[in-house]
């Protein structure tokens, strides 16, 4: 017969000790072990691993067809979910309190309802609140079914008895398994819940969409615990100018990482944003220190304007204050600029900013962080309605990128004309090109009157 035996459990994150203590040594939390008997003989080493053997099967025996997505005919949302919802896939929205995430969802609940079964389990708000909000954002009359419940062991067994096709979950923090002996919304709780629903979701091919929080330093709570168990997490963000709400995908094993959706919260609801690029460009101008170029963001690119001023320094430290990209970039391109082209950058202060507030990443806007930093300190505005796409290397050479039918395309599209970009850049496109070997030909933008 097993020896009962006493050992102290965390209630945030299950670390167990076999005496006392006041914090715990697993997660440095205080007061939160709690006094548990354990059968002895069950623990690892004693348990006997029988069980019966597995079918193995070769690759070409394991059928693939993949289920059709469930669209919902929101643009900004379906590609950003990799061309719509896959069934029996496991996904995340998460991001600030109030930013949108339930509307967001409500809408796309009612949509997909038209076409499938689906269950929204409201374990936040109250139904009243809920329906009060499908009034005010126009999404009564679906088939949508709903529910206030927040035990996880009755949703399961919901959506297990009923097989709908996706299951909304908001939030996965307010839900609570029966364990009492863990604190709702832990970190033991969190990572138990979506093992649960991440099962639900694989053997019933029943597609999971759970909002979770995010804690103050900005992640998704739970220390990402979460983000390694699901199928994708995406962030719901607030940042730029217009207020626009950004639907970024950061992990998502159907679709596309980095890919964006544009969104506007408005009296009622949740409009999609469809030509950001539009709304990037109005009020970009032809003026020195403005130049205007390309980012990739997951499969389409965003057209947007940098600014750069430069300003003779009047203390022997120049400053350099730069938002959107990283200010090493700058540094390093000011650099090249100076040593090949004599230009006294390090003399200058220099400002730079992304418009509209975004955060780019990529190498392909080097030409541009350079020009917009000619332009400035000559005084000069770059070519009308042009745009410039290439990469500097540390020789000064101006390099090619990749992807760039897609970028001059989209440029097209918004009537620019001209495409500043390297010499053995192959690129079929309507604009005029403009095109440089290396930084000592750019001075030609810039002739002296
Ligand atoms: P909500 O979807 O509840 O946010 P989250 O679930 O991320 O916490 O949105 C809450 C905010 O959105 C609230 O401040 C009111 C505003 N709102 C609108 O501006 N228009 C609308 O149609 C709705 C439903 C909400
Ligand atoms: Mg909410």
């Amino acid at each position: 017969m097993a020896k009962i035996r006493i050992s102290f459990v965390c209630g945030l994150c299950r670390h167990s000790v076999p005496k006392w203590v006041g914090c715990c040594p697993g997660c440095q939390e205080w007061n939160t072990m709690e006094e548990q008997q354990v059968a002895s003989g069950t623990n690892q080493q004693s348990r006997s691993l029988k069980s019966t053997a597995p079918q193995l099967r070769k690759l070409e025996d394991i059928s693939t067809t993949e289920a059709a997505r469930m669209c919902t005919g929101i643009e900004e949302w379906d590609r950003v979910m990799g061309g719509g919802i896959l069934p029996g896939s496991f996904l995340m929205l998460t991001g600030d309190p109030g930013i949108g995430k339930s509307t967001l969802l409500l809408h796309v609940a009612h949509i997909l309802s038209t076409s499938h079964r689906v269950f929204y389990f409201s374990s936040e708000e109250s139904l009243a609140q809920v329906k009060n909000r499908a009034s005010r954002i126009g999404c009564t009359n679906s088939q949508l079914l709903l529910s206030d419940i927040s035990s996880l062991a009755q949703i399961i067994a919901c959506a297990q008895e009923e097989k709908p096709d996706l299951i909304i979950l908001d939030s996965i923090q307010n839900c609570f398994l029966s364990d009492e002996h863990v604190i709702p919304g832990s970190i033991a709780q969190l990572r138990e819940a979506a093992f649960h629903l991440m099962r639900l979701a694989k053997e019933h091919t029943i597609a999971v969409l759970t909002t979770g929080h995010i804690t103050k330093d900005g992640h998704m709570a739970g220390p990402k615990i979460l983000e390694h168990m699901v199928d994708g997490v995406f962030y719901l963000q607030g940042e730029d100018r217009w207020q626009t709400r950004i639907l970024r995908s950061v992990k998502n094993r159907f679709g596309t990482i980095h890919e964006t959706g544009f969104f506007e919260m408005e009296e009622d609801g949740m409009r999609e944003v469809r030509d950001i690029n539009k709304l990037l460009l109005a009020d970009s101008a032809q003026v020195p220190g403005a130049s205007l170029v390309t980012s990739i963001e997951g499969t389409r690119p965003i057209l947007v304007e940098l600014q750069a001023l430069c300003v003779a320094s009047k203390f022997g430290m120049p400053q350099r204050v730069v938002t959107g990209i990283d200010p090493k970039r700058v540094v390093l391109i000011a650099a090249i600029l100076e040593k090949y082209l004599h230009v006294k950058l390090s003399s200058h202060d220099i400002f730079f900013k992304v418009s509209g507030n975004f955060k780019i990443k990529e190498s392909g806007i080097d030409l541009g962080i350079a020009l917009a930093l000619l332009s400035s300190y000559f005084q000069k505005p770059l070519p009308e309605r042009s745009i410039s796409m290439a990469e500097l290397s540390l020789t000064g050479q101006v390099k090619p990128i990749n992807q760039v039918g897609i970028r001059a395309r989209e440029a097209e599209k918004f009537g620019l004309s001209t495409i500043i970009t390297a010499r053995s850049q192959q690129l079929q496109t309507s604009c005029k090109i403009m095109s440089f070997r290396n930084v000592y030909e750019l001075l030609n933008l810039f002739p002296e009157d």
